[in-house]
């Protein structure tokens, strides 16, 4: 190339700083979208509020049945087995509400308790992983991995006398998830991992 048609030393500089902030940006911009959802509560409808998502006895037989957990998306919520009655149980998950009294199901918040992002069900490895920073919980909701410092949080929840599951999703109630050192399911990975991080 001809010395003329070269782009000026401090114009090259330029355009690499630019380019750097623009790639900065745009990872940046994915994470917030990641995150978006979980600062509009207002945006999916339900969310805040005492939720019915569906009769107790069907949302567990669903649960056996898939071997996963009962999404509910626009609750921001899954409802996953729990077996209070499991050795350290009752000293790990002994606050109020998190398992509705008879029916062997808890419900978790989907939003990470690293930064935020929604955290995705792996069907191979029967755990919840988090595709941001890689935290990784068991399929209680229990730390296995990664920066999160905790479990995930838990809503109360309540049988109506239908027998309907109702999940108080209102933020100002969530039960903070148990402590690192929880770890009562003691559930390795059952298959591959879906993020490697
Ligand atoms: S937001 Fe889930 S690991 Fe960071």
């Amino acid at each position: 190339m001809s010395d003329e048609r070269r782009l000026p030393e401090v114009e090259r500089r330029t355009f690499l700083r630019y380019s750097l902030f623009g790639g900065v940006a745009g990872g940046l911009g994915v994470f917030g979208l990641a995150s978006l959802g979980f600062l509009w509560p207002q945006l999916t409808g339900g969310f805040g509020e005492p939720i019915p998502v569906g009769n107790a006895s069907d949302v567990l037989a669903t649960i056996r049945e898939e071997r996963a957990p009962f999404a509910y998306p626009s609750g921001r919520l899954y409802v996953v087995e729990y077996d209070p009655s499991a050795p350290g149980a009752e000293e790990a998950y002994g606050q109020i509400g998190v398992e509705v009294e008879g029916t062997g199901l808890m419900a978790l918040y989907q939003k990470c308790v690293h930064l935020g992002c929604r955290v995705p069900w792996c069907q191979t490895s029967q755990w919840f992983e988090c595709p941001c920073h890689g935290s990784k919980y068991n399929r209680w909701g229990e730390w296995v991995g990664g920066p999160a410092p905790r479990g995930l949080d838990r809503f109360p929840s309540t049988v109506d006398p239908n027998g309907v599951l109702v999940v108080d999703t209102n933020p100002a109630n969530l039960q903070t998830g148990p402590a690192r050192t929880a770890n009562v399911l003691s559930q390795e990975a059952e298959g591959p991992n879906c993020v490697d991080l």
